[in-house]
């Protein structure tokens, strides 16, 4: 899918198809208006007519109109102009990408004037983007039939934005837009992908693949360094998998080299497939356990937008990376483990292994400095009963760097909501054996005690923890990667920059 503007007047454009809004209260927008005197009255006949009243999800494609150059004109009903907000633009655009018709291959939206409320016009245009590209995307590479995808390459789709005159803003807003969308994608068919396909080492795989394309730095730790470094409490999670862990570390130094400028770190929870080892989990659903890898998927989507957009930032994202299976040599409840900050684990339950992935993967970020330091994680069911799939759980003790994240993700469309991390909930992970237990008391604010665990491997920085157990997928019918958080964190990496 190809993105441009155009300031063409919008009689004379020549696309296969140019979409025009119609609000319920106040129909025709300025541009359908002009083209209605160009067309000699066709589309507020198709108003008038009762055929096009502007509700919402509402669509009507009119061909062969005289006095425009476009071959059809597509009808959008956009709903009430108060209640024009960021979804409704997304659902308009998706339906005008899905219902405009198979022989169109160039789609013009006089968007400009589909007025969102509180929004600029460059943020609907990276909005455009987001939904048009979400509009075509398919995870069916498995599938043994030619896939949607490889007839998309065939012809694909150019979308013009048609704007009142020359704006560099507009352009960088698709530009963005486009590099958020790749990044996106690049999450989603990760997140997709069946664990046996995507192990750990295929995640280092495509990590080595970015660096290759982008000229990222990387360096995939295996088994033998990831000992060296003590990260015992990684360790312990692998032990019941067949398939080795890896420790993976991409960098992106767009603001110079060594010395200046400190790194934002990212760190992201890659377990390839969640059984809850020996604490095994229940069977109904245990297939969207692939899905676990997702904050390692946002982690790697992030920094190719990053390495596309070329940001004056220095970015260092880090995945560990294994599976977390029951097997005779799996690790069992009441095992203590030493992780690489010298601190001691109880874990009692295996199946809080995010934890205990991230604990060590906390302690190494530390080595670059970092200026930040954001982990994103699939790592509570606790997390979904709280915040459903509409927000991200955010948790931090930094209330700049939270407020960092929550503009960020407002700005993106990719919202957080803030959790509390009171010290009082620490309390829960005190044993009688170790320096800390790996959970809290059952049905206990879980997702807060889970981020009171990571705390304690972040002392002293500036961190946040982003729980994105309820937003990184869906079930049911549409199940499959959302690719968030990317847009929130490319965002916020881009303001850190500006
Ligand atoms: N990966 C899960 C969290 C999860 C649950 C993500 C549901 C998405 C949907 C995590 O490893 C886990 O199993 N957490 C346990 C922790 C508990 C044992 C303290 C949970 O949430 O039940
Ligand atoms: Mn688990
Ligand atoms: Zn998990």
């Amino acid at each position: 899918m190809e993105f441009s503007t155009k300031t063409a007047a919008p009689e004379s454009i020549k696309v296969d198809c140019l979409a025009i809004g119609v609000f319920e209260d106040k129909g025709l927008t300025a541009t359908g208006r002009r083209l209605n005197r160009a067309t000699g009255g066709a589309l507020q006949a198709a108003v008038a007519s009762g055929d096009m009243k502007g509700k919402r999800g509402s669509m009507l494609v009119l061909r062969s109109l005289r006095g425009v150059g476009c071959a059809r004109i597509a009808l959008v009903g956009l709903g009430k102009t108060t209640e024009f907000g960021d979804k409704a633009f997304a659902e308009a655009v998706t339906n005008t990408v899905r219902g405009c018709g198979a022989g169109v291959a160039t789609l013009a939206f006089a968007a400009s004037d589909w007025k969102v409320l509180d929004r600029s016009e460059s943020w609907a245009a990276r909005a455009l983007v987001a939904a048009a590209r979400a509009s075509r995307f398919r995870s069916d590479e498995l599938k043994s039939k030619a896939s949607s995808a490889e007839r998309e390459v065939g012809r694909p789709l150019r979308v013009i934005w048609l704007a009142q005159k020359r704006d560099r803003e507009l352009e960088r807003a698709l530009r963005q837009g486009q590099a958020i969308a790749n990044g996106v994608e690049f999450a989603k068919r990760l997140g997709n992908l069946p664990a046996n396909v995507c192990t750990p080492d295929y995640l280092a795989s495509q990590a080595r693949a970015l660096a290759r394309e982008w000229r990222l730095n990387v360096q995939v730790l295996d088994r033998s360094r990831i000992a060296a470094l003590r990260m015992g409490s990684f360790l312990s999670v692998t032990r019941g998998s067949d398939q080795p862990p890896r420790f993976i570390v991409l960098r992106y130094q767009g603001a110079g080299g060594r010395g200046f400028a400190r790194p934002i770190a990212l760190v992201g929870k890659g377990i390839t497939f969640d059984s809850g080892g020996i604490s095994l989990k229940p069977g109904a659903q245990m297939d969207e356990m692939k899905f676990d890898m997702c904050g390692a998927a946002a982690v790697l989507g992030t920094m190719r937008a990053i390495a596309e957009l070329k940001p004056r930032i220095n970015v260092v994202g880090i995945v560990p990376a294994c599976e977390n299976l029951p097997s005779g040599k799996a690790t069992k409840p009441g095992d203590i483990v030493t992780s690489m900050s010298g601190q001691t684990i109880e874990i009692l339950n295996t199946d809080a292994e995010g934890r205990l992935i991230l604990c060590d993967a906390l302690t190494y970020a530390q080595r670059f400095h970092p200026d930040a330091i954001i982990d994103i994680a699939t790592l509570t069911g606790a997390c979904v009963v709280a915040l459903g799939n509409v927000h991200s759980g955010l948790f931090s003790k930094d209330d700049a760097l939270a407020a960092e994240l929550l503009a960020a993700g407002k700005a993106a469309g990719d919202s957080v909501w803030r959790m509390p991390l009171d010290d009082d909930y620490q309390e829960q992970l005190k044993t009688n054996f170790a320096d800390m237990a790996n959970i809290g008391t059952p049905g206990n604010g879980g997702a807060i005690t889970a981020a009171c665990f990571l705390s304690r491997f972040a002392k002293d920085q500036h961190w946040a923890h982003l729980d994105i157990a309820g937003t990184a997928y869906r079930g049911g019918s549409a199940k499959g990667a959302t690719g968030r958080p990317v847009p929130l964190l490319t965002e916020f990496l881009l303001s850190r920059a500006a």
